[in-house]
């Protein structure tokens, strides 16, 4: 296939709190393998993140750790960056909607966005009741009022969005509704917004989710869990939405209507046009260009892709497509890939849900600390929760660690480096005589490849990452059916035919596992003494010529102990 062109995002965590394990296996990890993978077939790609900062989240954050929002937003920014860093989920600019480096485009695009919008009549201006706290002396948007859900009737639902049940809300709709901040009963008062008719779109954004039910071009069909959910809730009906809020942190709405002092854009307006203004400062800082983002974002040969978590779908794939459309000068996303929570189980334990007030969580800084990241990056891909809700069980994490990372393709490839090191001089062996069971494991390797691309390339990574275990666990086999060492006493010449196939093997692993572990990946390739062009997709199957001096073998993964780690993880 010829070189294609994608941009890449991930959903923008609010600056407000840490990531945890459920965090990254939901909208970051996903994405970066992808992006790695995209990368090594030789597409370009923009892999765009940053944090969501305006909005009631961040104000509660701030009053409850006694900080200004601007120091707590800047805070979580860098702890989150530095997470990801840490984790190798990397990205090529790591926004903020409201840091400084950020703001002043952030706020001219979404300013821009929303005019647009506006001019061609996609908003009416209403003034209607909504929720007012008296003690506090301000209005309750989003998260500021909690109630029972009217759809689920789930406790403690929020005024943008329940978490039980996923629907976004209506604060005046709320059953028994309270105050976040004084925990009083608010009452209703008049207030002026400008709401989104998303009804008129109602029969675009079916027939355009309709189709992505079916393969278009290169394009796999969407997830089911994302075409029900979004299918669905057009079916009832999408309710007008106000886009302004009575806050003072945020996008200032652009009007010159005295009515429009004093509000800020809806943080879930402006916070996907996050990743627009992060791609225009990548395009300032690569191209010296901001205005280069249309490249991106308005070139239909550009395909986008948004990675996010479950509760994410509404917005993602009902309102933010709804807005591209009122906008008009957008392309619509490719694809919305959303993924389920992750449960938790420690040791001796219920399983539960992950939970920052009852400290169940795994946080990455603290994961970090203890261990390295391409085992949590492993673990986390073999419980994708592509579908439905995974459990990150404790100790089916050191299971499959200690059985699979380094008993399969640890062990098949540092029983590979160090045979050839002590035996074989530390080069590719001769290809010699190959047999029947040689060219069939080759062979095998090449059939493993095709199927990993094709899990790939539909977005099921978890499918994908199996498929090269099972060619590790091949790899062992054939290993041992070949018994090289006894080989090495009877005929070193086929010794050394078994050994160069084994060494094609490891560069076969190494480049498939590549988007998924890619700090051991670094390792094969310094083992393999061969530089980052030899990680490109389709070189996987290419042999490496006899006679190719080789590095020195390091071991990949290290056995973990149930009980150290059970400890570290509390
Ligand atoms: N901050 C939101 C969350 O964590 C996600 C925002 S995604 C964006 O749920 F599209 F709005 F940026
Ligand atoms: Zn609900």
């Amino acid at each position: 296939m010829s070189k294609r062109r994608f941009l890449v995002t991930s959903a923008l965590p609010y600056s407000n709190g840490r990531l945890h394990v459920g965090h990254v296996a939901g909208a970051y990890l996903p994405a970066d393998t992808y992006v790695r993978y995209l990368r090594a077939r030789g597409d370009e790609v923009r892999f765009i993140c940053g944090s969501d900062d305006n909005g009631v989240a961040s104000l509660i954050s701030a009053r409850k750790e006694g900080r200004t929002v601007e120091e707590l937003t800047a805070h979580y920014n860098a702890r989150q960056a530095a997470d990801f860093a840490g984790l190798g989920i990397r990205f090529d600019i790591y926004g903020g909607t409201h840091q400084p480096k950020f703001v002043e485009l952030h706020n001219r695009i979404s300013q821009g966005f929303f005019r647009t919008a506006f001019d061609k009549g996609y908003f009416v201006k209403k003034t209607t009741k909504q929720l007012y706290d008296v003690q506090a002396n301000q209005f309750l948007p989003d998260r500021y009022v909690k109630g029972k859900c009217y759809n689920c009737g789930a406790e403690g639902a929020y005024g943008d969005q329940c978490e039980a049940c996923g629907v976004s809300i209506d604060p005046m709709k709320l059953i028994y509704p309270i105050s976040t901040i004084t925990n009083t009963k608010p009452e209703p008062r008049e207030t002026t917004h400008w709401y989104m008719q998303l009804p008129q779109f109602e029969e675009k954004l079916r027939a355009w989710l309709e189709a992505k039910r079916q393969p278009q071009g290169d394009c796999p069909p969407w997830r089911e869990t994302v075409l029900n959910f979004s299918l669905g809730q057009i079916k009832q009906g999408l309710p007008e939405r106000a886009m302004t809020r009575d806050l003072h942190w945020g996008v200032p709405v652009p009007l010159d209507d005295p009515d429009a002092a004093g509000k800020v854009l809806y943080v879930w307006f402006d916070a996907p046009i996050g990743y627009v203004s992060f791609t225009a400062e990548l395009c300032q800082q690569v191209d010296g260009d901001w205005k280069a983002y249309e490249r991106w974002w308005k070139d239909p040969d550009c395909r986008i892709v948004h990675f996010i978590g479950e509760d994410n779908t509404v917005f993602h794939a009902l309102t933010w497509p709804a807005m591209l459309m009122a906008e008009g000068s957008y392309q619509l996303p490719w694809q919305v890939v959303a993924n389920s929570f992750l449960n938790i189980k420690f040791p001796g334990k219920e399983e539960e849900k992950i939970s920052k007030s009852r400290g169940t969580a795994i946080w990455i800084e603290e994961y970090l600390k203890m261990f390295e990241a391409d085992p949590l990056r492993y673990y986390l891909t073999a419980i994708a929760p592509e579908s439905q809700r995974t459990t990150f069980d404790v100790d089916d994490f050191i299971t499959r660690n200690n059985g699979e990372l380094v008993n399969a393709l640890g062990n098949f490839v540092n029983r590979t480096m160090t045979f050839v090191q002590k035996y074989l001089d530390n080069k590719v062996p001769a290809v010699g005589d190959r047999q029947q069971v040689d060219t069939d494991h080759l062979a095998n390797i090449a059939a493993h490849a095709e199927r990993v691309t094709a899990r790939l390339d539909t977005l099921r990574f978890r499918a994908a990452m199996e498929e090269i275990m099972n060619l590790a666990r091949a790899s062992n086999a054939y290993f041992d059916a070949k018994k090289p060492w006894q080989q090495r006493k009877d005929d070193l010449a086929a010794c050394g035919t078994s050994l160069n196939v084994c060494i094609q093997t490891v560069k076969a692993l190494m480049t498939l596992m590549a988007p998924f572990l890619p700090f051991s990946a670094e390792k094969c390739l310094k083992m393999l003494n061969l530089d980052v062009t030899a990680l490109a997709w389709d070189q996987a199957t290419v042999e490496l010529a006899p006679g190719h001096a080789l590095g020195e073998p390091v071991i990949l993964f290290q056995k973990l102990d149930p009980k150290v780690v059970f400890a570290d993880m509390q």
